[in-house]
């Protein structure tokens, strides 16, 4: 391409290149966007060694996935456009019709969703198994067409630790792939490949992203399945935008410093739930009272700040008039984020949650986000609070009946 002086203005305004000269290196990373990449000379087209078009990701792309390869010592990373798509895309790349998976009860439950609509649709059936189950359990379960092993530890909404590195042992001497939905820990407070898994999918929506802003998500994988990630990568053609990969990159650089202060607050917020007498239970692993306590202090450097909230069984008509009185959590789904948030996660209304805990009464979802801890903690005392007195009145009522 030309902008020789003889060609007209929109000819030589179309055609015209940063000539290179850079600036001082900028501390943040260059936002590289582009789909064209221009060729030095046309026999570069059917170059196999060359990138000859912008789908495969830019340098920008590439720092986030050396990042990433970093975090979870992975030898390879894709990157995609959310984190459930990371889910599918990598159960997409490791199976085929005629397959079976096999998984955890407590998945997200959109990755329900597809192991049950879409995977099926395509041949591939799903069995659960119980989140409790240990290694030889799930043993039992493998045939011959046991594709894959999905973990998600803790569970989606019951959390659930699971052993990870004697599933993971077991799996491979059954030549069976395994994933792991890793978002929970983003990639830093457990490591699944270190514990031979061969992928570990997260949501970087959640903690790496970090503000609550972003859709991106990643599969971090060795051996013959990043093989496998790579190909399919290639062949669906999966893309994030590069202003995206920025903003990970950016939340990576804050993603220890975060994480401690969310994993200190949730701490003190569930030490301080568990002396309200509104509340029967509190999920947190790190309490030492808590069942996955011990698998969870093995296998874990911390927790993050998602909290389950189990109410005595009396309060479950009020658990939205207790949502309603939170001011300082906002109301929504995700986590994550700067900021904390609650949710109803009532086993009833979810049907996402393991049969074997159904038991679970009234279960309140809570992250715990960046706000002053004590804010928090007055936030939920008022609102426990008011179940208080509204527990009072349908006692009185009761009695009265
Ligand atoms: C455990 C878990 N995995 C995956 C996802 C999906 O992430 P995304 O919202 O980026 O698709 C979520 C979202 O809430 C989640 O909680």
């Amino acid at each position: 391409m030309s902008s020789s002086p003889n060609l007209s203005l929109s000819t030589r305004l179309i055609s015209s290149h940063s000539d290179g000269r850079a600036a001082r290196q900028t501390a943040a990373p260059v936002v590289h966007r582009g789909s064209t990449l221009l060729l030095s000379s046309a026999s570069e087209i059917y170059d196999k060694s060359q990138q000859t078009y912008g789908r495969g990701g830019l340098t920008t792309h590439t720092l986030l996935r050396d990042m990433l390869a970093k975090l979870e010592n992975a030898e390879d990373v894709t990157l995609y456009p959310s984190g459930l798509a990371a889910i599918t895309g990598a159960l997409l790349a490791l199976t085929s019709a005629g397959d079976e998976v096999l998984a955890v009860d407590t998945v997200y439950g959109p990755t329900r969703r597809f192991l049950d609509g879409m995977l099926t649709r395509l041949g591939v059936t799903t069995r659960y198994y119980a989140p409790t189950a240990g290694a030889n359990d799930i043993a039992g379960l493998i045939t011959p067409k046991t594709r894959v092993i999905f973990m998600e530890s803790p569970g989606s909404l019951t959390f659930e630790i699971q052993d990870v590195p004697a599933i993971a042992a077991l799996a491979r001497d059954a030549g069976v792939f395994t994933v792991i939905d890793n978002s929970y820990a983003a990639g830093l407070l457990f490591k699944p490949l270190d514990h031979g898994v061969d992928v570990s999918v997260q949501a970087l929506t959640k903690y790496v992203c970090g503000h609550s802003d972003v859709f991106m998500g990643c599969a971090a994988a060795t051996g013959a399945a990043a093989a496998r990630l790579k190909t399919a990568y290639r062949e669906v053609g999966w893309m994030v935008s590069p202003d995206d990969a920025y903003a990970a990159i950016r939340g990576l650089r804050t993603l220890h410093t975060r994480m401690t202060h969310h994993a200190a607050s949730a701490l003190a917020v569930a030490k301080w739930l568990t002396g309200q007498p509104q509340v029967r239970s509190v999920l947190c692993p790190a309490l030492p009272d808590d069942a996955n306590h011990t698998l969870w202090a093995r296998d874990f450097s911390g927790i993050n700040g998602l909290i389950g909230l189990e109410l005595q069984p009396r309060f479950a008509p009020q658990v939205e008039a207790f949502l309603d009185r939170l001011s300082v959590f906002g109301l929504g789904y995700s986590w994550g984020g700067f900021e904390s948030l609650a949710i109803n996660a009532n086993p009833q209304l979810t049907q996402r949650v393991c049969r074997s805990k159904s038991e679970l009464g009234p279960l309140i979802r809570l992250h715990i986000g960046l706000e002053n801890v004590d804010d928090l903690i007055a936030d939920l005392d008022q609102a426990l609070g008011s179940l208080n007195l509204g527990s009072l009145v349908t006692d009185r009522d009761a009695s009265a009946a």
